[in-house]
């Protein structure tokens, strides 16, 4: 399973990147301006800066939401940097655009992904990666993780090689149970990443060890 950052916080993605476990980033508009990121220019930058910390594939989301505006956003983003993959919303036109960039070997990710017929279109049209969002489901009283469940049996149906990115992770219960359903990639917070690592009796006994040792010595 892949493990993706959700920000645009450049001392998280760091020390994210510095545990050595870290596939990539994902990005969004909303996350860009939380930073304070603003201005098509500081941006692009931006994309370039997540870059150069981290080794694996960075989300960077068009703004266009028609086809031509799509195909000039998503190619300029694509030309930034070898690791950048085009965020194109699900939509009609975000479908057009996805054929268009499979066709033209740039990697994307449809983006807003609520339904097992979106993410069967968004594969077909030849997708990289479809990022369901589990949590915004979860917050509207329907379950996130069923969605991922169903993708996953319509994909291995098929073979569709697309690669579910199940997004919209808020906690560590996520991440465990997404890796059961068999989702290639999550992205989420670094809290949720850091929940991974941490058990009560881990600390109690590693405490009792350097207790025993201090005894010894
Ligand atoms: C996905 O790529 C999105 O950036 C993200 O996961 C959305 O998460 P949220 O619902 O916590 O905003």
């Amino acid at each position: 399973m892949k493990f993706f950052i959700d920000t645009a916080n450049l001392d998280q993605i760091k020390e994210a990147q510095n545990l050595g476990i870290l596939d990539g980033v994902t990005t969004n508009p909303s996350l860009m301006a939380k930073e304070g990121i603003t201005g098509k220019n500081n941006i692009l930058k931006h994309y370039v800066d997540i870059c150069n910390i981290v080794d694996g594939d960075v989300s960077a989301e068009v703004i266009a939401t028609d086809f031509e505006g799509m195909i000039r956003e998503g190619e300029e983003l694509a030309g930034l940097h070898e690791q950048i993959v085009v965020k194109v919303p699900m939509i009609k036109e975000g479908i057009k655009a996805i054929k268009y960039f499979s066709d033209n070997g740039i990697r994307t990710n449809c983006t807003l992904i609520f339904s097992p017929g979106q993410a069967l279109i968004a594969a077909k049209a030849g997708a990289t990666y479809v990022s369901p969002f589990i949590g915004r489901l979860d917050d509207v009283s329907t379950d996130g993780l069923n969605l991922i469940a169903e993708i996953r049996l319509i994909y291995d149906n098929y073979g569709f090689e697309t690669e579910i990115l199940a997004a919209s992770v808020r906690h560590t219960m996520h991440i465990i149970d997404c890796a059961k359903l068999g989702a290639d990639v999550m992205t989420g917070p670094l809290s949720s990443i850091e929940g991974l690592l941490k058990h009560p009796l881990t600390d109690i006994g590693l405490a009792k060890f350097l207790e025993d040792y201090k005894k010894g010595n």
